[in-house]
């Protein structure tokens, strides 16, 4: 009975997201229908699948095989299914190998963990992408080093680099302390991924959409500054990059700033996104910059929750009205429609 109860909730909280989602419609960055994996599978329209299973009833055991079973100069979409389990291996995806889709059994499922830090941030990434047109659903990707502020190590730990264009994660964790996700170039689309970090854990210069996506800051012995979430890395006015975070949710443990300036013209938005408490009220800093603040990008739109309040924010920060707003609520911010599997 209990059983049945708890399965008729969970029916409703479906048909709830569902109908959520729909509401959402004309609002530019919602697909036609809910993403899952069987849509992605469906639009990538692929007959090469590739089992990785950690138990052996797979074609590999480690997903590192199965990429380098991959043709060099690969021309059409090959997914690579890996099955549920912790994965304990690097994962490197070259630039030679476009048009892999990874599809996990689910974030809480699959799972690829190492546990490396270094004060090279590419050395210490679990998990590099460097070639375009590559999708992931439903895994989580960990390095599990022990760096940030709070053990005093000045060195880094990523947990995933992206590194190329034409980049897609749905339903996907990314898990560290400090330099979580480096989101190093070219267009990428987050969708409703788990983003876990301390310190500048989201950076880069890449140009990127957040749609969804759930910002958890855990804890730090921070004593005169704090951390951010996000590092932004855009130094002039030419370069085409910038973090946008709609209809997201950032909140978690201790204070931190949404971003912090790096470069002249460090562009980040967050839209619509709940901001809880652990948004200090100045929002923005420029900690360890010193240029003009003239230029930096660094703003809001009808966000809510009690970290939003845009009284004490920093200066130079910007609450951006309608029309500015405008070209960063769809996903022709980064060309989606030309590339997303879910458009096409
Ligand atoms: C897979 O698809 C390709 C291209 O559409 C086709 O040429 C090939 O025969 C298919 N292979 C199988 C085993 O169905
Ligand atoms: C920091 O990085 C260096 C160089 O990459 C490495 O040799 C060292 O072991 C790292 N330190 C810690 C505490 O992980
Ligand atoms: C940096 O931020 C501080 C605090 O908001 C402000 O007083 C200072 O003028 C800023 N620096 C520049 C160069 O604008």
């Amino acid at each position: 009975m209990a059983a049945l109860l708890k399965s008729i909730h969970f029916g409703l909280a479906i048909i709830f997201a569902i109908a959520v989602c729909f509401s959402n419609f004309g609002h530019g960055l919602d697909a036609q229908t809910v993403i899952d994996s069987p849509l992605l599978t469906q639009k990538i329209g692929t007959n090469r699948t590739i089992k990785v299973d950690i138990n052996g009833n797979g074609d590999f055991k480690s997903i590192q095989a199965a990429i380098d079973s991959v043709p060099v100069g690969n021309n059409r979409w090959v997914i690579i299914h890996i099955r549920k389990g912790i994965y304990r291996e690097k994962v490197h995806i070259p630039a030679n190998k476009p048009y892999i889709f990874m599809r996990g059994n689910g974030k809480g499922r699959t799972a690829i963990v190492w546990s490396q830090s270094s004060s090279d941030n590419v050395e210490s990434a679990t998990f590099k992408v460097e070639s375009p047109h590559f999708i992931a659903f439903g895994i989580s990707i960990k390095n599990e080093a022990p760096t940030g502020v709070a053990y005093t190590s000045q060195n880094q730990s990523v947990a995933a680099f992206v590194a190329a264009d034409r980049v897609a994660f749905y339903h996907c964790g990314f898990y560290s302390t400090h330099n979580t996700l480096f989101d190093y170039k070219g267009r990428h689309y987050y969708h409703n991924c788990y983003i876990q970090g301390s310190i500048d854990f989201i950076f880069g210069r890449g140009r990127s959409v957040f749609h969804g996506c759930e910002i958890f800051v855990i804890s730090d012995k921070r004593v005169t500054i704090h951390g951010s979430v996000t590092a932004q890395n855009r130094e002039s006015a030419n370069e085409n990059s910038g973090f946008v975070f709609v209809k997201s949710k950032v909140y978690g443990i201790g204070g931190v700033y949404l971003g912090r300036a790096k470069g002249a013209y460090s562009r980040v938005i967050f839209a619509k996104t709940y901001l809880s408490k652990t948004i200090v009220p100045e929002g923005w800093t420029n900690w360890s910059y010193a240029g003009h603040t003239q230029n930096l990008y660094q703003a809001e739109y009808k966000c809510h929750g009690p970290g939003s309040d845009p009284k004490d924010r920093a200066s130079w920060s910007k609450q951006l009205t309608d029309e500015e707003a405008a070209p960063f609520l769809s996903i022709d911010f980064i060309d989606g429609k030309e590339w997303l599997p879910a458009w096409l």
